[in-house]
């Protein structure tokens, strides 16, 4: 598995604001997905299927190159907070479909449940699917999904995650279990505390988003 993690001003400013405390909610949900704009655009690079075509311009005839129609994005998000990331992830990917996946962690365990999946029955190993979640904490969230993708024919290595902040128990754990996906994050966190949150992490992205 490749972490990726853009050295760009956007990201870090987005991050910046994500990160405060003092963000209310309609200002923290913008840098999330402002964040989430340019970690698709990022993850989406060397990635999309492409066509050639020609268009005609008002001068003329030009060769061009399309993100293919016919094979869509399938973009998961997980609920609820990987909703906000997504936001701006039309704007990013001509061609995305969206299944919706909702889990919730334990805050005793600290176990992922899940209690909303529209994943389709069967999947490609083909498929582009972009998963969508701002925090990969012990990464039990992360790693139900993407084995629920797996058992329905998706493959890793056409799997991208996009994350605000990845700690590295998440990032071990999804390093072992599926090589070859690829992780776009905002930043890699040190360490989680003892209640499973990600130090210094956002806080509760959820409750921060939603209220
Ligand atoms: C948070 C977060 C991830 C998960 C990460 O969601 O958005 O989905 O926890 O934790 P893990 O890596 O240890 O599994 P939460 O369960 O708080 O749900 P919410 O988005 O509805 O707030």
């Amino acid at each position: 598995m490749l972490v990726f993690v853009p050295s760009h001003p956007l990201v870090k400013h987005w991050l910046a604001v994500a990160r405060n405390r003092l963000s209310p909610p309609p200002i923290f949900r913008s840098a999330l997905a402002e964040l989430g704009r340019v970690l698709i655009y990022e993850a989406a690079h060397d990635w999309l299927p492409t066509i050639d075509g020609q268009v005609e311009t008002p001068c003329g005839i030009a060769d061009c190159t399309f993100v293919d129609p016919t094979k869509p994005v399938k973009v998961v998000p997980i609920l609820r907070a990987g909703l906000v990331l997504l936001e701006q992830a039309t704007t990013v990917l001509p061609a995305a479909e969206t299944y919706h996946v909702g889990y919730v962690r334990d805050e005793s365990t600290l176990k992922a449940r899940e209690y909303l999946n529209k994943l389709p029955a069967s999947l490609d190993a083909e498929d582009r699917i972009l998963i969508t979640d701002p925090m990969l904490a012990t990464g039990g969230t992360i790693a139900k999904v993407v084995d629920d993708l797996v058992q329905r024919g998706a493959s890793p290595a056409f799997i991208r995650v996009v994350a605000v902040v990845a700690a590295p128990p998440a990032l071990k754990l999804l390093s072992e279990k599926f090589p070859g996906l690829k992780v776009y994050a905002g930043m890699i966190d040190a360490e989680l505390d003892e209640r499973g949150y990600i130090v210094p992490g956002l806080g509760d992205a959820g409750d921060r988003a939603f209220g």
